[in-house]
């Protein structure tokens, strides 16, 4: 039987819930320092004095770094790049200036963290304040045109304003979204050890290991090869542990100037200011159709927020270039707006979350406004070339999305009117959404050993992050190599392992995975040449065709010839059978066809009349994410992606404080996330098939495009059930009454 394909359950799971897995923090190291940052309390200005004599001469406390004693850093290299990706280009102690609230200014490194963590209370600072800005409707206005980063900043294809202008039927509304933080349950940690000769060994809360050793290198100066970088195990990432913070660089150089290794883990609420956020977002969008709701034009513009150092875009007008047909045109564009706040980040499903909010509640809007029902609205706009580049796409099962979703969500029983669907006292609601998810290929390498024993070992530099990645990762090598799946073990996370990508982008199955593929392939196929023409060659004159791989042995078709893998090596005197896996894709805007997830998703909220409480009832979501891998992870992504977007609609908003520039609910007792009694049963549907051209493994991105249009498909569900129209995240009570 085929590993690919099976729902195996979690290999590193039992380690996990045991406590035997060793997460960032958690390093056993003998003399291992503690350090504490100690953070600005004010959002622009710059410090004038900082006192750090009483610290310093506190129990156990080795030295109080401040930027007058850090060691000076090299700047982040331009343009930014995947390849050695910084979360943001000011760089920490280098100078007297403040750029945003919570960004450090002293980081105390003692004996005991308890020592550590007393003595940087011992800091007296004194700053000279200027007004901070904070983002809003009003900065909006100021909001300026910011140089290139992911993609282009803007795009048009035909005239969009020209076809919105002519419509019969237009739609044109400001949608918004607010800040959010990942709150991973694991925060952010370094622990820093420089050995005798020179080498910078980082074990570190990072998705990017080779990233990381890369922006150290060029920031701290060291050659990449004195370098390595460990990550076996992540409490969440979502993005936030893609790219390297402050905390790591001075990690690093503290433990060089001591020498003595260095651990910082930040608290819970530096979690809100030391590493990156999703940030609010204002969009327009205008959508023209005809009388039948066939679109004419999509005009979609987006302004978020940024740090007065960094240039970050959310793109979140993406998805409107290539998501529906418009006959006319589709233009998009994205802003920025300078404010005192550090450098938001990619936060799971950056970018499309936050765009099909916005573009999918126009999609309702216009279903209304037409008088076409919304599954049949998109039906009608469906296209299978890509409006943005022209090519067509690879695969899309957006129809199958559509009728199988709602199929199985029973809408045909909807009724489309608002507030005519009732149960007792509470209001019911139908809402649905579609989306379309980026697909990223990048190179990828691995190893693959077959061992004497008749085991395997597969060696790449990925990361698991909760994903299931040791999982699938075993299923492809022992799908490629005929063996039972326990019979494969898998390394990743170690810089000293062949160079892999980041985990970002849902995209480790497709290329990664790819990686593997190709290093399984390897492996068997010279098996199959020793069993050929080796020593003692079992099946000496034979075609390689002919030999088949299953259950730890290889077979001669219409023979019962055979022989194991570990009796094969034996006979030829091997120990091991190493071979390499090495990935190299074209770049996905090089290649012939357009390649993109899909979804359509459905939702059932129940509101409280009275309380404008919502609650989700029912949740249905069909996916296009070419090839399942794995059925049971590919569902748990999913679970945890509709649970993301949950959040998103109706709960999470990081509050800033507009006079003083402070995110206020640095905790997670004033920033709600869901929990296990604000979700419903989730019923997921996989409709994909296997992409030649997403990868050799057939497979598409799926996590992150799990967590998009959740919040729409809520959005439509409330209008459906109260008449409402919310265009603000997320949906709280105070917007319902
Ligand atoms: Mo994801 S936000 O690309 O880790």
């Amino acid at each position: 039987m085929s590993a690919i394909g099976q729902p195996i359950s979690r290999v590193d799971g039992r380690l996990k819930v045991t406590g035997g897995a060793l997460y960032t923090a958690d390093i056993p190291l003998a003399d291992a320092t503690h350090a504490v940052i100690v953070h600005s309390t004010i959002a622009n200005g710059r410090t004038v004095s900082i006192d750090t004599e009483v610290a310093e001469n506190a129990p156990g406390v080795l030295t109080v770094f401040t930027h007058r004693n850090m060691p000076r850093m090299n700047p982040t290299p331009k343009p930014w790049s995947h390849l050695h990706p910084h979360g943001q280009s000011y760089l920490p102690l280098q100078d007297d200036k403040i750029h945003y609230a919570g960004q450090p200014i002293a980081l105390v490194v003692a004996e005991t963290l308890d020592q550590a963590t007393h003595a940087g209370t011992l800091i007296r600072v004194e700053y000279e304040v200027e007004r901070p800005v904070a983002f809003g409707p009003q900065t909006a206005k100021e909001a300026v045109d910011p140089p290139q980063f992911l993609w282009p900043v803007a795009s048009s294809v035909g005239d969009a304003d020209k076809a919105i202008a002519a419509a019969a039927v237009r739609i044109e509304q400001t949608y918004t979204t607010s800040d959010r933080h990942h709150n991973q349950m694991e925060p952010h940690a370094t622990v820093a050890v420089w050995d005798a000769d020179g080498t910078l060994t980082l074990y570190e809360t990072t998705q990017h290991i080779f990233g990381t050793r890369e922006l150290l290198s060029i920031v701290l100066g060291i050659p990449p090869a004195k370098i390595n970088v460990v990550s076996h195990f992540l409490g969440g990432g979502f993005g936030g542990k893609a790219y390297v913070w402050p905390h790591t660089l001075m990690a690093a150089l503290a433990a060089k100037v001591l020498n003595r290794p260095v651990r910082v883990q930040l608290t819970r609420a530096q979690m809100y200011s030391m590493v990156g956020h999703q940030p609010a977002t204002i969009q327009t969008i205008a959508l023209g159709a005809g009388e039948d709701g066939k679109l004419a034009g999509i005009r979609h513009q987006s302004i978020s927020p940024t740090p007065v150092f960094d240039n970050y875009i959310e793109y979140a007008a993406l998805c409107a270039r290539s998501l529906w047909a418009a006959s006319g045109g589709i233009s998009t564009n994205h802003k920025v707006v300078h404010v005192n706040r550090n450098t938001p980040t990619a936060m799971r499903s950056p970018h499309e979350a936050l765009g099909h909010f916005a573009l999918e509640s126009a999609m309702d809007e216009l279903a209304y406004a037409t008088g076409v029902d919304p599954v049949a609205l998109r039906l009608l706009n469906d296209t299978e070339i890509d409006p943005h580049s022209g090519r067509p796409f690879s695969t899309r099962a957006m129809r199958k999305c559509l009728t199988a979703g709602a199929a199985r969500f029973g809408w045909e029983r909807r009724t489309p009117e608002p507030r005519s669907m009732h149960d007792g006292r509470y209001l019911i609601g139908q809402g649905m959404a579609g989306a379309i998810y980026t697909h990223w290929r990048w190179p990828a390498k691995a190893r693959v050993t077959l061992n004497r024993d008749g085991s395997a070992l597969v060696e790449a530099g990925m990361h698991d992050l909760g994903t299931g990645t040791y999982t699938v990762m075993q299923q492809v090598a022992a799908d490629t190599l005929g063996l039972a799946p326990d019979k494969v073990t898998v390394r990743l996370g170690d810089t000293r392992l062949p160079a892999s990508h980041a985990a970002i982008g849902s995209a480790t199955m497709a290329n990664a995975g790819a990686s593997v593929m190709l290093a399984a392939n390897a492996a068997r196929d010279r098996a199959i040449e020793l069993a050929l023409t080796g020593r003692d060659a079992p099946f000496a004159g034979a075609g390689r065709e002919d030999v088949l791989v299953a259950d730890g042995m290889l077979a001669l078709a219409g023979t019962n010839l055979n022989i194991t893998y570990a009796e094969l090596l034996a006979r030829n005197g091997l120990s091991t059978l190493v071979a390499d896996g090495d990935y190299d894709p074209v770049e996905e805007a090089q290649g012939p066809k357009a390649v993109f997830s899909f979804s359509a998703v459905f939702a059932e909220v129940r509101v409280d009349p009275d309380l404008g409480l919502v609650r989700l009832s029912r949740f249905v979501g069909a996916y296009d994410a070419g090839r399942i891998i794995n059925p049971k992870t590919a569902r748990s992504q999913a679970i945890g992606g509709i649970i993301w977007g949950v959040g998103q609609a109706l709960l999470e908003q990081s509050e800033t404080d507009p006079m003083m520039g402070r995110f206020l609910n640095r905790n997670y007792s004033g920033y709600l996330v869901p929990t296990n009694a604000d979700i419903p049963e989730l019923d997921i549907l996989f409709v994909g098939e296997f992409d030649e051209e997403a990868s050799p493994l057939g497979a598409k991105g799926l996590g992150e495009l799990t967590a998009v249009s959740v919040a729409p498909a809520i959005a439509n569900a409330v209008y459906h059930a109260t008449g409402k129209r919310v265009r603000d995240l997320p949906i709280t009570v105070e917007k319902m009454l």
